[in-house]
């Protein structure tokens, strides 16, 4: 595997596999990869013929007071791992590389449709930071296929669209969840709970999976559904950030008529904001 830090190597590198007609995919990861990273390489490896991962903590999707500093930096086990897994290129750029002028990024990409809801209501600014550092990679990379995971599955939106409106020539593919045999999400943040932390947080799925059994027997409402889950995770500890029955095509509240749902949650336990969904259609 090589590792490149630098923008124009990685170019030169990549541009002679562009000669050759090779199909390139592309796993942008933030490092302290765990098994669901580690999936996103293997379904990358089966479409392409290089794969390039990248680790780039990118402080543009970050807002003040959250996690930049602290977010776990694990390089060298990750390399391990992605050379271990059959990755052929590792782009480990640092910031100034990204962002050579000290005010990070004057031109931003936005996505206003999906940039006031759920996350992004929490985290202002978060998914214009995620869409702006992932079109300058696409343009470092030039990738003919993108694999992302769906536990963000509004950033999967985001970039689906974004990847679309800005005509980039970039299959975008959406790769299951990653779970533990609790059922919860594989997330880098998950290093931030203790041990019985860990053991509530399997609670956000189950929570998710109950909510979408109880919606199929149309015994209740979608605002009652959404309120008991919320209430019952509050009683075990979580802190309530939104817990919401939506359409899987846009995230908007779901109405009676809808089919495509898909049930987003985000809460805090402990130092962690955690999130998971599911998507699902109703008969
Ligand atoms: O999902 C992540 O790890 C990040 O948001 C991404 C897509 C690598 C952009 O920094």
């Amino acid at each position: 595997m090589h590792t490149i830090d630098n923008i124009s190597q990685l170019r030169s590198y990549l541009w002679q596999a562009k000669l050759d007609h090779k199909v390139i995919a592309f796993v942008p990861t933030m490092g302290n990869l765990h098994e669901g990273h580690l999936q996103l390489i293997d379904r990358a490896l089966e479409e392409a013929d290089l794969v390039v991962a990248s680790i780039f903590v990118n402080p543009l999707q970050f807002g003040p007071g959250e996690d930049f500093n602290g977010y776990p930096r694990t390089f060298m086990n990750d390399q391990e791992k992605l050379l271990s897994r059959g990755c052929h290129v590792l782009f480990a750029p640092t910031v100034e590389e990204m962002y050579p002028k000290t005010n990070l990024s004057s031109t931003v990409v936005k996505v206003p449709h999906l940039d006031h809801l759920l996350c992004a209501a929490t985290r202002p600014g978060h998914f214009t930071g995620v869409a702006t550092v992932v079109s300058k990679l696409f343009g470092i990379v030039q990738p003919d296929v993108a694999i992302f995971g769906l536990k963000d599955y509004q950033q999967f939106l985001v970039i689906k669209q974004m990847t679309f409106d800005l005509c980039l020539p970039v299959k975008i593919i959406g790769a299951p969840i990653a779970r533990a045999e609790s059922g919860l999400a594989l997330s880098s943040r998950n290093g931030y709970l203790n041990e019985q932390e860990l053991h509530q947080a399997a609670q956000l799925y189950a929570s998710l999976t109950s909510c979408r059994i109880a919606l199929e027997t149309g015994k209740f409402t979608m605002p009652e559904l959404e309120e008991q889950a919320q209430s019952q995770l509050e009683a075990i500890g979580f802190k309530r950030d939104y817990f919401t029955i939506c359409r899987q095509s846009d995230l908007q509240p779901a109405g009676p008529e809808d089919k495509e749902l898909a049930i987003v949650a985000a809460a805090y336990l402990g130092k962690a904001r955690l999130i998971d969904n599911i998507r699902f259609s109703l008969n």
